[in-house]
């Protein structure tokens, strides 16, 4: 049995026990396919993680930067009281159609918004509304700009929020120091930023599963 077989066998087992796709999750993942979308939603078990971290941190407010079909984002808007609020920022108006359809057939269209457009144009338009802190900010775009992206969430969290980045590595691209593919330059900056920014203190986690061998970077906000 290869490493993979293996990877994706236990976390079937766990999924399977511990986080089963509901109705909504799974025609959300099928109405993704069937639009042409790539498969590269979170797993189910990542999808409850991401869950339990917004029950952990009490969170009112996600914000989320890259929606796909909005998988990831139901399983958080799902840890949201009814008049929390989650934002999520995606550059495809096709994703973010199928996503805003999937979110409404979860029952979360009063809680989470997708919003179209390059998440670093969104951003700057999102601060202006000077909205309350994010307490949960989930990023996984265009890993190029994860750097970005961590200043971005400094910018709009408080003391005590968490940011978690997804992808940061990649079978292990991550390591490559002299790399010039983008992904791997934006995440080793964001690793960069957050293990010297001031505000921040973090980690990060490897993974292996049936997305195969990657891992989230968790940073929560000091001050
Ligand atoms: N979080 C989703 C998966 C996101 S896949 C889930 O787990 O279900 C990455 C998404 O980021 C894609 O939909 C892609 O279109 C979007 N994206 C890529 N570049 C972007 C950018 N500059 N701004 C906003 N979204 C971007
Ligand atoms: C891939 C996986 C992701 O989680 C993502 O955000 C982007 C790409 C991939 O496997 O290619
Ligand atoms: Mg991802």
């Amino acid at each position: 049995m290869s490493g993979s077989q293996l990877w994706d066998d236990v976390d079937n087992y766990f999924s399977g026990h511990l986080s089963p796709d509901d109705e909504a999750l799974e025609a959300a993942l099928r109405d993704s396919e069937a639009a042409g979308l790539p498969a590269i939603s979170v797993t189910p078990a990542q999808g409850k993680l991401l869950q339990i971290l917004a029950q952990v941190q009490g969170a009112r407010t996600i914000l989320e930067i890259g929606t796909l079909g909005g998988y990831s984002t139901i399983w958080m808007g799902r840890a949201l009281p009814e008049d929390g609020r989650l934002i999520s920022l995606e550059y495809s108006a096709k994703h973010a159609e199928v996503a805003t359809r999937n979110l409404a057939r979860a029952g979360l269209e009063r809680v989470a918004e997708v919003r179209v457009g390059p998440a670093l144009e969104s951003l700057p338009k999102l601060a202006d509304e000077n909205p309350a802190p994010f307490d949960l900010v989930f990023i996984d775009a265009d890993k190029a700009n994860n750097a970005h992206y961590v200043e971005w969430a400094l910018r709009l969290t408080r003391a005590g929020s968490l940011i978690v980045l997804d992808n940061v590595v990649r079978g292990g691209r991550v390591l490559n120091a002299d790399s010039t593919e983008p992904d791997v330059v934006g995440t080793r900056a964001a690793l960069d930023l957050i293990a010297t920014h001031p505000r921040l203190t973090g980690t990060a986690i490897q993974t292996v599963g049936s997305k195969g061998h990657d891992g989230f970077a968790l940073a929560r906000v000091l001050a």
